[in-house]
């Protein structure tokens, strides 16, 4: 089966969805549902129990880029480039860049790319210029948490305009979609109109081209989701329950029955 290109993401009439996962057995889950699944830097915090997204390594993101690559077929797999892999120079970022697509047969990477700093668009426009398919991201970009903290871009219009201009740089640099993250609805609604890639929106309204969910959250395995976040399931509850009873089972004996006991007879 044929991958989802950027070009099918452009030329898509129906609102995108994309999910941000980590491992195989839920990339194949995922794979005939979302577009585009990306391994997000959010594995740091969501399943790594760091603080934040910083202590991700390329390697952690390539080996679980490359299994969520083996879990899907038809799916993009778009790899989330960690905290300081890029924009330290542009032949570092553009080797870091290539491992994704040669090693981790990843379709695209992400790049966080804030309004001031991370990553120039001179490094953008070399990646896309080597045909690396980049994805931007602007608004709320959680690798500048340690300088920042956690905040909705956009509520004054300076930084509402900031955040339209980068997001027009990037296309110009060559992106092929972005991703807004943590803005206001009006700046949804403003980058959406000033670009022609599509836009992917994680708390930033209705107004843009797609939506993107972290896969833990939008199942209820999250324990504080952010706001913005619609939980469609209780798999923390679910998992939470199993093993309860699991545990009762063994403590009272009620596990293993018959029915997972290998006998030693003829039959068994
Ligand atoms: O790391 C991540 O999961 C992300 C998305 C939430 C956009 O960057
Ligand atoms: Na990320």
């Amino acid at each position: 089966m044929e991958r989802v290109t950027a070009k099918d993401l452009l030329e898509k009439d129906e609102p995108i969805v994309m999910v941000a996962a980590y491992d195989a057995p839920t990339a194949e889950i995922l794979d005939d549902v979302a577009d585009v699944v990306l391994v997000g830097d959010s594995i740091g915090d969501v399943r790594l129990g760091y603080e934040d997204t910083l202590p991700v390594t390329v390697e952690q993101s390539l080996s679980h880029t490359a299994a969520v690559v083996r879990g899907s077929e038809s799916a993009m797999v778009v790899g989330d480039m960690p905290f300081a892999s890029f924009g330290v120079s542009v032949e570092e970022t553009a080797e870091n860049a290539a491992r994704y697509l040669k090693e981790a047969g990843a379709g695209a990477v992400k790049l966080e790319t804030p309004v001031d700093g991370g990553v120039s668009v001179e490094t953008v426009r070399r990646l896309t210029e080597l045909g690396v398919p980049v994805m931007g991201h602007v608004g709320l970009t959680p690798q500048q948490v340690r300088r920042e903290g956690y905040r909705v871009l956009g509520r004054d219009d300076d930084e509402a305009d900031a955040v339209v201009r980068r997001a027009r740089e990037l296309e110009d640099a060559g992106v092929f979609s972005v991703v807004l993250e943590a803005v206001t609805e009006e700046v949804g609604a403003s980058v959406t109109e000033a670009v022609d890639v599509p836009t992917i929106g994680i708390g930033a309204g209705r107004e843009v081209d797609g939506q993107v969910l972290v896969i833990d959250d939008l199942i209820g395995m999250s324990e504080n989701p952010p706001s913005f976040v619609k939980e469609y399931a209780d798999v923390r509850g679910e998992i939470r329950d199993a093993v309860e009873e699991y545990a009762d089972d063994v403590r009272s004996g009620g596990f293993p029955a018959d029915e997972h006991v290998f006998g030693g007879g003829g039959d068994g």
